[in-house]
């Protein structure tokens, strides 16, 4: 595989992730380590460039983080990205103050005149991101400034002979309209990368690592048919094949159909080598959430039984050397790469077990971001059903049905969920929102129905909009979709005469009713 990597030093700011994604979408690829990675360690990695991210602290005071001057001496190439480009200048002999008007949002920048290396083929004029209070008052000897806004003097700078580039803006983000130009000036042009890094070569690679890694050992996989755990699943088992047995637990809490769609794709009479054992275990769920209404205690529950259930498989088929997770990279970003270098991975996927005797975790996608794991998927020829499939909670139906969960109630949501993803996919509305979903109130109200009164439950609907799940907004539905979806449901599923919108952005409600 083509080694040829960009390296990005995470100083806590919160668009780090994304850093690394418009780094790949230039086909280069790209690792975030925490700013204390040591000089050593960065050459031992031989990257061809490195970016320094933004942060919360400032550069002078108590709290502030330095970095070895060193750092600028490699003949790297090195992008400072705001507190990143402040720590630059200031490293180097700049000067950096506590600006007297702070900059939030998109602000437009003025190059000054054509763009030095790193804003070549910019507008001259051009709206950027700007989240700062300090800000660069005086550059290092050497740099030029390539940029400013009203307020900054000092909105990019360069020293081209030494290869160092500062912008004061965040350039990966979508609101600064000259990110794009940034990065492939930085990665093409400065860096010199070839930008072939591709998901084939990153799929044979996963696989022949994991060869390497198992040889002759057993491996386990708790497969649960999303498409993290799926791509996991299928990348070992091209690389150990009858070594490695998939367990998937339906406990009774799936949408519709959906135990046996997955055993159809990974199943004895699928295409794939899995050794896949299917665990009934519904009633033992339902038994288990018997009386339970509180949404923490109900996810409690079913978390643990998951895992009693995992475990008894696991003993099942004697010594299991390797566990396979479905752990991806923004997981392992999340958990805490600023408080540790070694990241405790198991951690990272709740539910399963971290007391059952394995030698080692496999985690072949915890360098990939979600939509990387999509194309590894389709590369491995998975359905394109399952790879773009919406995101479904662990805790399954149990999430979405307010109070008690009993076996009743599941096929009540189950078919009012099969009627609006078939409704929603007959409009052309399924590939618009992001996640959508029937799920089940706990109040039940006074209907007709014929001649009669009835006293029956209230089915929600929701769709969102969200790029990160972490806020989202109400999808506006067509009238006609959900007149249609709301007949159908209460004409179709038994004990439901009312269906009410849920329309609440996140937030303040979340996703999930619970
Ligand atoms: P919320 O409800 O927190 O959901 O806005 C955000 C996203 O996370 C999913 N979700 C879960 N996924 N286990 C999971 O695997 C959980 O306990 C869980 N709770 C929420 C939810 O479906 C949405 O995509």
């Amino acid at each position: 595989m083509n080694k040829e990597m960009i390296i990005v030093l995470d100083f806590g700011g919160q668009y780090n992730q994304l850093i690394a994604r418009r780094v790949r979408e230039q086909g280069v690829y790209c690792e975030v380590h925490p700013y204390t990675l040591g000089i050593e360690k960065i050459k031992a990695m031989n990257p061809k460039g490195i970016i320094l991210t933004g942060g919360p602290n400032s550069v002078y005071g108590e709290k502030a983080i330095k970095v070895d001057e060193e750092l600028f001496k490699l003949g790297i190439p090195v992008l400072g990205i705001c507190y990143g480009a402040q720590l630059m200048a200031y490293t180097l002999g700049g000067k950096v103050s506590s600006a007297p008007t702070s900059e939030y949002g998109a602000t437009e920048i003025i190059l000054e005149s054509d763009g030095g290396s790193i804003l070549a083929g910019a507008r001259g004029n051009s709206v950027c991101w700007m989240s700062h209070t300090d800000y660069i008052e005086q550059v290092p000897d050497g740099f030029d400034i390539i940029a400013h806004s009203e307020v900054c003097p000092v909105a990019a700078m360069e020293n081209a002979d030494r290869k160092l580039y500062a912008t004061q803006f965040h350039p990966e983000v979508t609101h600064s309209e000259e990110g794009d130009t940034i990065f492939a000036n930085f990665v093409k042009d400065i860096c010199e990368c070839t930008c072939e890094w591709k998901m084939d070569a990153f799929v044979k690679n996963a696989i022949d690592e994991a060869k390497a890694k198992v040889g002759n050992g057993k491996a386990l996989c708790a497969l649960s048919g999303g498409v993290d755990s799926s791509v996991a699943a299928v990348i070992l088992s091209r690389a150990i094949g009858k070594n490695l047995t998939c367990v998937f637990v339906d406990h009774g809490l799936l949408r519709k159909n959906e135990a046996d769609e997955v055993e159809a794709v990974f199943g004895a009479s699928g295409n794939y080598d899995l050794n896949f054992i299917r665990v009934d275990a519904r009633e033992r769920f339902y038994k288990a959430l018997q009386g339970v209404e509180e949404p923490e205690q109900k996810r409690k529950i079913i978390g643990e039984e998951f895992i009693r259930v995992f475990e008894e498989e696991a003993k099942k088929l004697g010594a299991v050397d390797f566990l396979v997770q479905g752990t991806i990279y923004p997981d392992v970003i999340e958990s805490g790469l600023n408080q540790s270098d070694v990241i405790k991975s198991h951690h990272n996927v709740g539910g399963l077990p971290d007391h059952v005797d394995f030698k080692e975790i496999i985690e072949p996608l915890r360098m990939l971001f979600k939509d990387e794991v999509r194309k590894a998927g389709l590369e491995l020829g998975l359905p394109e059903g399952l790879v773009f499939r919406q995101p479904f909670p662990g805790p399954g139906l149990g999430i979405r049905i307010i109070g008690e969960v009993t076996k009743e109630k599941v096929e009540i949501v189950q078919e009012a969920d099969a009627i609006f993803r078939e409704e929603m996919a007959s409009f052309g509305w399924d590939k618009k929102a992001d996640q959508y979903f029937a799920a089940l109130s706990n109040l039940r109200s006074v209907g007709v129905m014929g001649d009669f009164r009835t006293y029956d439950y209230a089915v929600v609907i929701r769709a969102v909009e969200t790029s990160d799940f972490m806020t989202a907004t109400s999808v506006e539905l067509p009238w006609e979709l959900l007149k249609k979806v709301t007949s159908r449901i209460v004409n179709e599923v038994e004990h439901v005469n009312r269906v009410m919108l849920d329309c609440t952005s996140k937030p303040p409600g979340t996703i999930e009713l619970e």
